[in-house]
């Protein structure tokens, strides 16, 4: 956030949103369908280019093996330090000196395996298994609130937005008595409606206060995964590296979870006889969590590398510099992996998707995702059966203006 390569992470993904074209991101039509610019698009072949508003041109994957292959390959860099994207193509050349320390998502091997490695080894089954319990306790009280207030609520702040909230507080061992500061920080720091300056200072303190909180771990460390971190990395991680990670952990978890808890209700709510078969038989539910990853892809235009030199992927030649952006919710409906993939069929059997990516980058919170996703919709349609829509879906506000798809927010009632 107030970083070199946090400054760089926020200016290029709202640069390329920018550049573009917004066929490419817009989904005008039907609200849960890929963008009629990729669909489009793909007709013509899985690899192509894709001219943008500063005049670059990118490389667009549009096919699930052509993903797996790009997003498998190292020689796809992450590191925008390093390569550049096309959004940087007239800034002056990066200061590879001013890197921040652990914005891993932002490495490539060996640098990145180092932090993942400690990362991964932080998400043991014992403490996901003690998050679900916390999870379906912040679910509960989430509802009980919503109940108490009323017939009717806007789910996006009543609900989506503080459980992953809570549960990035649950993982890094936040106070319960400083939670409310933190989320509410939280929540201004990452939600580009908030005017520039704001969102600035928001975030600036919202660093202080991770800072701070890392100092806390190392006097008195707790059960947390932060703490776990400062203890047992050999060597050491530094106080930077920890704040960055810290940091990591909360962007791309927080905003990602919320928008899958929002949109996938709307989804259901629209499709009755899925919810209705969920209902049903909650058994469904791993399934349907698939299935609404797959379908929804929220991660629009969001995955992107550089290539560091020449490499052929299917039969096209990528050459060395590209940007190449990956169109995860076309390529997750490839008609070649699924039986009639634009259909939303919560009894699928489970097929790797791409919606947490694929290699070295893969989702590393994915499993924590899943548990969200599978407590936060099975509490809400078991505890509020007559849940329903407050306004026509045609005036559900969608974030179309953002890399990370999703409702802005969703009046529901359940009267
Ligand atoms: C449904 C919710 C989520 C979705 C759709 C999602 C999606 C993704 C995707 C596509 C990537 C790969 C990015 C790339 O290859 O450039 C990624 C990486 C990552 N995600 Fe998630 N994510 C979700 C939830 C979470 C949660 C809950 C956490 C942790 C609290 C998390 C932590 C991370 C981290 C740390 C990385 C970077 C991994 C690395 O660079 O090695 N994510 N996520």
């Amino acid at each position: 956030m107030t970083t070199p390569d946090q400054a760089r992470m926020n200016a290029s993904t709202t640069a390329l949103r920018q550049l573009l074209p917004s066929d490419t991101v817009e989904r005008g039509g039907c609200p849960f369908d890929p963008p009629a610019g990729l669909r489009q698009r793909r007709a013509q072949g899985a690899v192509q280019q894709l001219k943008l508003a500063n005049g670059a041109t990118a490389w667009l994957i549009l096919g699930a093996e052509e993903a797996r292959a790009v997003l498998g390959d190292v020689r796809f860099s992450s590191d925008r330090l390093r390569h550049p994207d096309v959004t940087q193509a007239n800034t002056a050349p990066p200061q590879v000196e001013s890197r921040s320390d652990g914005m891993f998502l932002f490495m490539d091997p060996p640098e990145h395996t180092r932090l993942r490695r400690l990362l991964t080894g932080q998400f043991t089954v014992r403490r996901m298994r003690a998050l679900e319990s916390h999870i379906r306790d912040i679910a509960g009280r989430h509802i009980d609130a919503m109940l108490a207030a009323g017939t009717e609520a806007d789910l996006v702040p009543a609900y989506a937005m503080p459980i992953p909230s809570l549960v990035i507080c649950e993982l890094l061992g936040v106070d319960y008595a400083d939670r409310a500061v933190f989320q509410e920080r939280t929540a201004l720091a990452l939600n580009s409606t908030t005017p520039p300056e704001e969102r600035l200072r928001a975030s600036g303190e919202l660093y202080g206060f991770i800072r701070e909180l890392v100092a806390a771990k190392r006097t008195a460390p707790g059960e947390d995964l932060l703490s776990g971190l400062a203890r047992d990395a050999d060597p050491p991680l530094t106080d930077a590296e920890l704040v960055d990670i810290a940091l990591v952990l909360l962007g791309a978890g927080h905003e990602t979870t919320a928008n899958m808890l929002g949109l996938s209700t709307f989804l259901l709510l629209e499709n009755p006889g899925q919810l209705a078969a969920l209902r049903n038989d909650p058994g469904l539910l791993d399934n349907a969590v698939e299935e609404l990853l797959r379908y929804l892809s929220i991660i629009q235009m969001g995955v992107s590398r550089v290539a560091t030199e020449s490499i052929t992927v299917g039969e096209t030649e990528i050459p060395a510099g590209s940007t190449v952006i990956i169109g995860t919710p076309e390529v997750n409906r490839d008609p070649r992996l699924w039986d009639d993939p634009d259909q939303l069929d919560v009894r699928r059997d489970r097929t790797s998707h791409l919606a947490f990516g694929h290699g070295v980058h893969q989702c590393l919170g994915q499993q924590l995702a899943r548990v969200e996703m599978k407590v936060g919709l099975g509490e809400l349609f078991s505890r509020l059966p007559g849940l329903r829509l407050a306004v026509p879906a045609e005036r559900v506000p969608l974030r179309d203006e953002m890399l990370i798809f999703g409702v802005h927010s969703l009046p529901v009632t359940w009267a």
